[in-house]
């Protein structure tokens, strides 16, 4: 605390995010980034951006980002009024929760999720229920049929990937008419459906993606929500009360090409599903409980190895996963999808460590 600081801001718990380290020859297993580039159009994309005139980033970028709003709704088959952008997903997020999440009721989200959710709700003071995953680590709908301020939970859900089936998002919507329900959909290009072929028919359903995963872009941070136009109004007058250029020019080009480029997009995500495939394999063969995972990473636990020791035996071979101290999911590790190199020289040193 210090006497300069405005009121609340010693209250504040702020994200912890994942250990980006500077460490050389490092298999960097721990947040869930592609291990493969981005398409060779988004370079080609930023050059041109760039090129030509010398003075193109002496200009302001296009505070509505249109082109890659465009681009994102020619790919969801919606208009450009259905369209929310920002500087990453994180930043769309907050708009949410700034934007359509405050109410006088208690929104709801699960017990294990994303650990941003309860950071926002402590930055713009909303109030908020914990629901508890089932013991399988499901989301059960029926626990969000009660009366709400709004719902969100990623799916499929961080950090244990597991996949709401499309059926059961339906019924939440159905049944929550006054409410908005959030989908974060940061890693749905990893097996799953989006939810955003149900937007015309539900007016409170907001879809939120970001370019982050499947499109290899977590170093520019573009992230989007997707959603009936009344929605997205809220999000962009909150967003043009705080920022009015959160997408700079370079990354817009690079945004509109990563979107355009559907079959480099199919093919890395096809990667990385493969990978993963073969990776559970591997873990289950090791005798890992491997929860079942349509995301770029795996949620999973050893019944005679404690979680928080193979991390650091791995970390000791300059290998990084991710471990999270909340007591239901201690023994687990969260293990991104590398190359499939990355993906064996892991499960190679986990075979000599539980050999010990
Ligand atoms: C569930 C979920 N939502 C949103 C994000 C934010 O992604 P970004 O801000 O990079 O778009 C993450 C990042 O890991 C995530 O796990």
């Amino acid at each position: 605390m210090n006497r300069f600081w405005s009121a609340g801001v010693a209250d504040l718990t702020p994200y912890v995010p994942g250990e980006q380290p500077q460490m050389q020859r490092l298999i960097k297993l721990n947040t869930n980034e592609n291990p493969y580039g981005p398409s060779p159009r988004v370079l080609a994309a930023i050059r041109e951006a760039l090129g030509g005139d010398a003075d193109a980033l002496k200009r302001y970028p296009d505070p509505d980002a249109r082109r890659f709003k465009q681009a994102i709704a020619t790919r969801f088959a919606l208009e450009v009024a259905n369209v929310h952008v920002g500087n990453g997903s994180d930043e769309v997020l907050a708009n949410v929760f700034q934007g359509l999440l405050k109410h006088d009721k208690p929104i709801l989200f699960p017990d294990i999720t994303y650990s941003f959710y309860p950071v926002y709700c402590g930055l713009y003071g909303v109030a908020f229920e914990n629901v508890p995953l089932t013991d399988t680590f499901e989301i059960r709908v029926d626990d969000y049929l009660r009366p709400n301020g709004g719902i969100i939970f990623p799916n499929p859900n961080a950090p244990t990937g597991r996949l709401l089936a499309g059926g059961e998002i339906e019924r939440l919507l159905a049944g929550n008419p006054d409410s908005v329900v959030v989908i974060d959909e940061a890693y749905i290009d990893f097996g799953g459906e989006s939810a955003a072929k149900l937007i015309a028919k539900y007016p409170n359903l907001l879809v939120v993606q970001t370019l982050s995963k499947s499109r290899s872009l977590a170093g520019l941070r573009l992230g989007f929500a997707i959603g009936h136009p009344d929605l997205i109004e809220a999000l962009e007058r909150v967003k043009n009360s705080f920022n009015s250029y959160p997408l700079d020019r370079l990354a817009q080009a690079a945004g509109v090409a990563a979107v355009e480029d559907e079959a480099y997009f199919d093919e890395t995500r096809r990667a990385v599903i493969a990978s993963r495939e073969a990776m559970v394999t591997r873990l289950s063969a090791l005798g890992f409980e491997v929860l079942p995972s349509t995301a770029n990473f795996v949620f999973a636990r050893h019944p005679l190895h404690d979680a928080a020791q193979l991390a650091s035996a791995l970390r000791e071979r300059s290998i990084i996963v991710r471990h999270f101290k909340q007591a239901r999911v201690a023994q687990f590790l969260r293990i991104t999808v590398g190359t499939e190199a990355e993906c064996v020289a892991f499960t190679d040193a986990l075979k000599e460590i539980l050999a010990g």
